[in-house]
């Protein structure tokens, strides 16, 4: 790990009543993780589930942290990969954890990307009937995305996320350090969620994003830029609203989900392959969200075209035409969205927008437009 360059960090409150937590943003806060703990619950011991990945790179720094202000620790390491979010998985880290003889009043630290978040967050939910958990988040899509806002879940052999629980941290700790090391292809998919907050809520934003992109990807504040502190936080203020509106998705938090009906559609014909990651897939299925929105006569297509033009400059898919292989037909897509969306009397819900930043439900819209869009788009190839 990097040494730490500032210490001094930003923080965004979640707020939740009696579940309420801070999510702690800057480069080099992971050194204040034992103090932050201690402060928190005094003389819990902690357990930290994390990758192989994960632990060459950052796992050292945590111990060291932890046992910097006396806080005792165990732990496990799983292989790297959507694949821990299983069953098996699931029960060895379970076991390990009451192998350790981790009590109600412990902590789990889940220390990794979003597949260590969900699945170490699931466990906490269940262990004894549910203990506590910190997140420390190593990739930009858990710093914005899935660290934040409690839902946690492992795969079914049916789907994705479908065995899961409502769980809220009690501290987030985003050290913008630990990014350093992530391979740039996932970087830059995380940015996609980031740049999802602009176009869901706030045009402000984007057009910073328009502006600052590079300077998030580079990182380092050696030069005085913090902006890629900047982007995290604006991004986790804007979920942590969402979330504090609607903790368990009955309305406004499915806004969140602009771009994954096209994106996870895209995803699944690709596998969940290396084909195409989910930020991937969500930058194509949020640039074919504002295209559609433009067919739909909601916003002027050059709008659109401002949408497709940023994502494809910072180098990720905008269409259907840049992922690489064979693509499925319009058939299987549209089974696909109808598998994801429930779809009544040929209605599809989606997140639609009126422009740059005004995001919208919108539980009506007419399948056959839908196909006939989408035929237009894998036609392009
Ligand atoms: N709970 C939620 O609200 C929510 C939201 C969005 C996504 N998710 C879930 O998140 C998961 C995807 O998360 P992800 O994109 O972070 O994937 P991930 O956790 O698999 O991490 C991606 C890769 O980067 C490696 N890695 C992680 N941190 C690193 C670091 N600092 N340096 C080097 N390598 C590092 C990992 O080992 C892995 O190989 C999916 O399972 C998805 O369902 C959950
Ligand atoms: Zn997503």
């Amino acid at each position: 790990m990097t040494a730490p360059v500032r210490t001094e960090a930003a923080t965004v409150a979640v707020s939740l009543g009696a579940r309420s937590y801070d999510i702690v943003i800057g480069r080099g806060v992971l050194a204040s993780l034992g103090v932050r703990i201690a402060a928190l619950r005094p003389g819990a011991k902690t357990f930290i589930v994390t990758d192989e990945n994960v632990a060459r790179h950052v796992l050292a720094s945590a111990e060291a942290a932890l046992a910097h202000a006396g806080v005792a620790t165990s732990r496990v390491i799983v292989p790297p990969g959507e694949a821990s979010k299983s069953y098996r998985v699931f029960e060895q880290v379970c076991e390990a954890i009451i192998a350790s003889h981790i009590e109600r009043g412990d902590l789990v630290i889940a220390l990794g990307g979003g597949v260590i978040g969900d699945l170490a967050g699931f466990v906490a939910s269940v262990v004894r009937r549910g203990i506590d958990y910190v997140q420390v988040p190593t990739t930009l899509l858990a710093h914005v995305d899935s660290s934040v806002g409690g839902k946690t879940a492992i795969d079914s052999a049916y789907g994705k996320n479908l065995i899961g629980a409502f769980h809220q941290p009690i501290l987030v700790l985003a050290d913008t350090a630990l990014l350093d090391t992530l391979p740039e292809r996932e970087f830059r998919a995380g940015y996609a969620e980031v740049a999802k907050y602009g176009l869901l809520g706030d045009a402000g934003f984007f057009s910073w994003l328009e502006a600052n992109w590079r300077e998030v990807f580079a990182g380092g504040n050696s030069s005085g830029s913090f902006a890629r502190e900047h982007a995290i936080a604006v991004s986790c203020r804007a979920k942590a609203a969402i979330v504090a509106r609607d903790e368990r998705e009955t309305g406004d938090r499915a806004l969140l989900n602009l771009g994954h009906t096209f994106g996870h559609a895209l995803e699944a014909a690709c596998g969940f392959s290396e084909r195409l990651l989910h930020g991937e897939a969500i930058a194509a299925g949020m640039a074919l969200a504002f295209a559609f929105s433009a067919r739909q006569r909601l916003l002027p297509a050059a709008e659109a075209e401002r949408v497709t033009r940023h994502l494809a400059v910072v180098g990720l898919p905008t269409t259907p035409k840049d992922i690489p292989g064979p693509l499925p037909s319009v058939d299987q897509l549209m089974d696909l969205i109808a598998q994801d969306k429930k779809v009544k009397r040929g209605m599809l819900t989606f997140v639609l927008v009126r422009g740059i930043g005004a995001a919208f439900i919108e539980a009506g819209v007419d399948q056959s437009e839908v196909r006939a869009f989408l035929s237009e788009k894998l036609a392009e190839r």
